[in-house]
């Protein structure tokens, strides 16, 4: 187990997916939070941070009972941290470093194993250490950072000003693995069937013979949550999928079938009426989303309450919810108002058992393959929990519900016959409140407008506008208007995020 100090770097959450890589588990945790027991931990990984060392700002670790005592790197702010407080002397660099660098110097050092001569770094500071702390030795050097890297006389210390996380520091992965297998001993056994395994065990003693409940919405998360929980408990787990009404074109009836046939414990609660209900005359997005929430909250617990004595919930949590959740203050500390963490209401008092909550998306695909499920399940684009509430723009109506599913569906099928789906992040399509005109015939029409979205992302944080090809988007939005009544007119959103979001709402 690794453990990475986290001091608010953009970059945190890369130094851990880096490390998966090389199939060995860490965690993430703020620098002023460690656990009393360091001895789980094998090495530890210092981040960096948008503190500078030398202000009244600066975080201050304890690091008494880890530096020379458990392997330490210490990146970037690490390093300037370690060099200030431990005798060297960090400055204000005259020039800003940032972007690419070279290393014109490698000591030959356990370190630089297999790392060439004049590798890439990627650097990313504005002090410079001017001086190495106490019994430090030098290890590299760029041309403008001459203290790019030492470490630590008679200690299993080391120190990198640059980033080895990042993807342009060429040999960064290289230098991690060094560091985590050849210096500190670090097994690479952290595989999705060595999780399966563990995570199964784990589950079997922490949920003994009770029982849980969980609710599956579909998506990759809960349904591979599901399907680890059922491996260990059976028939002691009720899932529950509720349809709001606002899924896609057959999706519930289609999705159920799945869960039946991979053996889950799974009840369908068909409660459209009352999302309806609760929706009706409501234009606001954000009222929309909290009465869906609500209804949400209420159907599940009306259900949950039918099965006699659970007392776990269980959840898809996963890890980029729970790191931003315990994270340190800092820019990576944004918290998006539909995260899952801290979802459980008061008045259901259940346990909470969240089997992905130290998996990142990646992973968590891996895994549901290593469970043997579909393919197509494990590939499907993220959809939001309100569905096509937040893709009708204004108030919500049955009939624009099944207009929207229309379109979706053509869009969706189209996206799939061309090969282009797994091209594309997220896709799908928005119901614009405006009627446009047209002809048809003779005929003069009046009817409805919808935009067609697909983007590329990698955690929907940031996202492009996909290009798709010309010849498809005219197949495409000819369909939609031939066998969609009601509409007449079809455009492709051409927004990136930022400064657009994905949804419309
Ligand atoms: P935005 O529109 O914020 O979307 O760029 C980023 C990602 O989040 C999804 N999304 C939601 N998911 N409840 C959810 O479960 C919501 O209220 C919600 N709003 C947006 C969106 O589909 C995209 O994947």
């Amino acid at each position: 187990n690794v453990l990475i100090l986290d001091f608010g770097s953009q970059y945190t959450q890369l130094i851990a997916r880096r490390v998966r890589e090389l199939n060995i588990f860490c965690e993430i945790l703020p620098y002023n939070n460690l656990p009393v027991d360091l001895t789980d931990f094998k090495a530890v990984i210092l981040s960096g941070s948008p503190y500078s060392v030398r202000s009244n700002e600066a975080l201050h670790p304890d690091l008494s009972e880890i530096k020379g005592k458990i392997p330490m790197l210490a990146v970037c702010y690490g390093a300037q941290y370690l060099a200030h407080f431990f005798g060297g002397e960090v400055a204000p660099s005259d020039t800003r470093e940032y972007g690419r660098a070279n290393l014109d110097f490698i000591a030959d050092d356990i370190l630089f194993k297999d790392v060439p001569q004049n590798s890439q770094v990627w650097m990313s500071h504005s002090d410079t250490i001017k001086t190495l702390p106490k019994n430090a030795v030098l290890l590299a050097s760029t041309k403008d950072v001459k203290n790019a890297a030492y470490k630590i006389e008679g200690e299993k210390t080391y120190a990198i000003q640059f980033h080895p996380e990042v993807y342009h520091s060429t040999d960064g992965t290289q230098l991690l693995k060094n560091f985590l297998v050849n210096i500190a001993g670090v097994q690479q056994d952290f595989t999705p069937n060595a999780f399966v395994e563990e995570t199964v065990e784990g589950l079997r003693q922490k949920i003994g013979k009770e029982k849980v409940v969980l609710a599956l919405s579909g998506g990759v998360d809960s349904t591979v949550a599901a399907v680890l929980l059922n491996k260990a408990i059976g028939k002691n787990l009720y899932c529950i999928f509720v349809n709001n009404g606002l899924l896609r074109k057959n999706e519930f009836q289609n999705v159920l079938n799945q869960y039946n046939g991979m053996g889950l414990n799974v009840k369908g609660v068909d409660a459209t009426e009352r999302f309806m209900n609760a929706l009706a005359g409501l234009e606001d997005p954000e009222k929309k989303r909290k009465a869906i929430g609500r209804v949400f909250i209420e159907v599940f617990d009306d259900e949950a309450k039918l099965i006699d004595d659970a007392t776990f919930l269980g959840q898809g949590t996963i890890y980029p919810d729970v790191i931003e959740s315990i994270s340190v203050k800092g820019p990576s500390a944004t918290i998006k108002s539909h995260h899952n963490v801290g979802g459980l209401p008061d008045f259901m008092k259940l346990k909470i058992v969240e089997p992905l909550r130290m998996l990142f998306k990646d992973e968590v695909r891996r895994v549901g393959a290593s469970l043997g499920i579909d393919p197509e399940l494990l590939g499907r684009h993220p959809f939001p929990g309100p569905g096509l509430a937040i893709r009708i723009l204004g108030d919500i109506t049955q009939e624009k519900v099944r207009l929207l599913q229309e379109v979706d569906a053509i869009f969706i099928e189209g996206l799939k016959e061309h090969g282009l789906y797994n091209k594309v992040w997220q896709a799908g399509a928005i119901l614009l409140p405006v009627n446009s005109v047209g002809v048809m015939g003779d005929e003069r029409t009046y009817e409805k407008v919808v935009a067609l979205r697909a983007v590329a992302s990698t955690d929907g944080m940031t996202a492009d506008w996909v290009h798709l090809p010309y010849e498809f988007l005219m197949e495409i939005s000819n369909k939609i208007i031939n066998k969609v009544k009601g509409v007449n007119r079809v455009v492709y959103d051409i927004s990136s995020k930022p400064p657009a979001t994905i949804e419309w709402e």
